[in-house]
């Protein structure tokens, strides 16, 4: 199989690729950056302007389309939103645009999508026909999700991953919030009681490679471990993993509200979702508890 990733120089996608190029796999980058990497074949393309080098399609069996403007990288300013949504909403058009005209067209397309597309339920178990909300991350993970639906309509098999928390060292998620942990600060956010689904990083690319396999594969699927846990939770096996004390009174709300602006409602939302479906595939977790994963990750 011959692979194309977009987004390929991300979290995600360094990941797929270096699990790629163990295998001795073809793969194309298509970037909006210079980023190279060896073994790789990067191709460019301006999402703004409607460039791309088609060059990158050849002989491409699988898009694997990543690509995205980081959701927590920055506050969400009115420019910073429109940044995020036509990073992912321009991107997938572009893709599509150039894919309708070619004759020969890749057989699939595995898409990043977003547990943020979910309503805020609770302790309610959400799976993927539970409803979606009407926020700013689940209107826009909603549009893109739409978009990337349009490629069925060219005989493309569509898979939409939607990608809980990844836990990955130093990136991501445990980037910002292992950072005080590392120092002995650890503190439970809010309340501490808001259910985080999370995916570790080795599953999570093994996930979007057995859907580019697995051609019974189509619609969504959530990527998320099992076993879900309470940011309390997390944040004490942080420390634990850390070898560092938890002892710290938890942030308040007000403080986040104040400091992240309307991006906090990211680190608010309490989602419990099933696997169920995706394990129903066959695919198999390696990392089923925070524990373990946890331990993967910081293991000397
Ligand atoms: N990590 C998570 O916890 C998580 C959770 C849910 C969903 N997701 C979704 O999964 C996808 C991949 O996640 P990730 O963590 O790997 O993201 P990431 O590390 O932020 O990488 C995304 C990649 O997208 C490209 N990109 C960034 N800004 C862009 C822009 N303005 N226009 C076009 N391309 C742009 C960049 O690649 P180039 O420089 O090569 O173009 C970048 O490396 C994202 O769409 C993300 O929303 C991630």
């Amino acid at each position: 199989m011959k692979y194309l990733i977009t987004g390929g120089s991300g979290l995600i996608g360094s990941e797929i690729t270096k699990l790629l190029l163990k295998k001795n796999e073809d793969v194309n980058w298509l970037t909006s950056s210079k980023k190279n990497k060896i073994g790789v074949k990067s191709f460019n393309w301006n999402i703004y302007t409607n460039q791309i080098d088609e060059n990158c399609f050849q002989d491409v069996d699988v898009i694997i389309h990543l690509a995205g403007a980081g959701i927590a990288d920055k506050k969400w300013s009115a420019n910073r939103k429109k940044e995020l949504i036509d990073s992912r909403i321009k991107s997938t058009q572009l893709l599509f645009e150039t894919l309708n005209l070619r004759q020969n067209k890749p057989k699939s397309i595995i898409c990043a999508s977003a547990i943020g597309i979910y309503k805020n339920q609770n302790d309610d178990l959400l799976n993927e026909t539970s409803e979606i909300g009407n926020d700013f991350l689940a209107n826009l993970t909603n549009q893109w999700e739409n978009e990337v639906n349009k490629f069925e309509n060219i005989g493309i098999r569509v898979v939409k991953i939607r990608t809980g928390i990844v836990l990955s060292k130093d990136a991501g998620y445990l980037k910002s919030v292992a950072a005080p942990a590392k120092y002995g600060l650890a503190a439970a956010l809010g309340n501490g009681k808001m259910i985080t689904s999370w995916i570790h990083i080795t599953d999570m690319a093994n996930l979007f490679l057995f859907a580019a396999k697995n051609e019974k594969m189509q619609g969504v699927y959530n990527a998320v471990a099992p076993n879900p846990v309470t940011n309390y939770e997390m944040t004490k096996q942080i420390a634990k993993a850390l070898n560092r004390p938890f002892f710290l009174p938890n942030i308040p709300a007000f403080i986040l509200k104040l400091v992240f602006g309307e991006m906090a409602s990211v680190i608010f939302m309490s989602q419990n979702i099933t696997s169920k479906k995706t394990e129903e595939t066959g695919f198999k977790f390696e990392y089923l508890k925070i524990k373990d994963a946890l331990e993967d990750i910081y293991k000397k």
